[in-house]
């Protein structure tokens, strides 16, 4: 670990205490004058740390940055965020995750970036993200799934987010198939499954999730939206990001034993899509219909006019009409 690093945690764990300069040296087994040096370091970064002749030093406050320690700080996961790479700029979070997956690291290890210059979306999309406001964030995991049944990560995923913004925030979210959060219709948040594997059975997964945190609506586009709008205030990216990775280690203890299935039952408690009149664009193809709900596997069954049941796997999904039609029988 870096001196800087220590003191940091020195700092931290003394917090509110103020901490004499002789003690940190002591502690840290460096000179006053290099304390001094650290503490100014740890300053340009953006932490805030009170300096008193008297007292000596005092946490205050971390800057809202996603650094791989600051999540990993009283994270209390068992094995997501094991290991964190943070970086200030990358192609994109998931290739460096699959680059890592595929050196074989364990999962729950974890890649946040600031900015991303390839970000990419679903369907070959790309996912711009304006730098250090938002989270962009991938991570590996090594599920006993066959690949047809991967997408259950997906909707897991997309759980885990909307749980853990509620907890922080209290900003209740929606799921629009197969894999957008939304509020109101608008987008919040986007996730990329994607895997690596020969043979039926996947290797790896890497899950890929950028939330919409901080920006403004000058940064948005029109259909998308952000927390800081939606909650009317800034929301901390540490806080939110610590909540994410504890409700994803949840989420995928509480689905696997065999019960990934299951993962379907409670999407569709906060789906949006089920029960709406949708148009499903397709490759060539625009489908009509109403959505029916998913099947464990995330496919969306869609039922034509005429009463027969369309399984659709991939799609963008356009509401018709709102309102929900009750007692619907998958
Ligand atoms: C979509 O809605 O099309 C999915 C968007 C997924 C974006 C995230 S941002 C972090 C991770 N890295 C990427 O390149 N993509 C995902």
């Amino acid at each position: 670990m870096k001196h800087s690093d220590r003191l940091l945690l020195f700092l931290k764990d003394s917090t509110p205490s103020y901490v004499s300069g002789e003690k940190i040296s002591k502690e840290l087994g460096i000179t006053r004058s290099m304390v001094w040096k650290e503490i100014k370091e740890l300053k340009k970064l953006g932490y805030k740390i009170k300096a008193s002749s008297r007292l000596g030093y005092q946490f205050v406050s971390s800057p809202d940055k996603l650094f791989a320690d600051e999540i990993q700080y009283k994270l209390g996961a068992k094995w997501m965020g094991k290991r964190i790479f943070s970086y200030q700029e990358l192609d994109s979070t998931n290739n460096a995750a699959m680059r890592l997956g595929s050196e074989g690291l364990a999962a729950g290890t974890c890649v946040f970036a600031e900015y991303q210059k390839k970000g990419r979306g679903r369907l070959g999309r790309v996912w711009v993200s304006p730098r250090g406001k938002n989270i962009l964030f991938s991570t590996i995991l090594r599920p006993e799934l066959n690949s047809s049944e991967v997408s259950r990560l997906t909707l897991m995923s997309a759980l885990a987010v909307i749980k853990s913004i509620e907890s922080q925030t209290g900003v209740k979210l929606q799921v629009k198939w197969p894999n957008d959060v939304v509020y109101k219709g608008k987008k919040v948040c986007g996730i990329l499954t994607e895997m690596s594997g020969e043979s039926e059975r996947v290797g790896f997964v890497v899950v890929g999730i950028g939330i919409n945190v901080n920006t403004t609506a000058r940064e948005l586009p029109p259909q998308s939206a952000s927390l800081r709008q939606i909650a009317g205030k800034k929301i901390s990216r540490i806080a939110l990001a610590q909540n994410l990775l504890r409700e994803i280690e949840n989420c995928y203890e509480r689905f696997s034993k065999k019960k990934f299935e299951r993962v379907a039952d409670e999407w569709e408690n906060v789906s949006e899509t089920t029960g709406s009149r949708v148009a499903v664009h397709m490759p060539g193809r625009v489908l009509e219909g109403l959505a029916a709900g998913v099947d464990p596997d995330g496919a969306l069954w869609v039922r034509h006019d005429s009463g027969l049941r369309e399984r659709v796997l991939s799609g963008d999904v356009q509401k018709l009409r709102p309102g929900l039609i009750k007692g619907l029988k998958k």
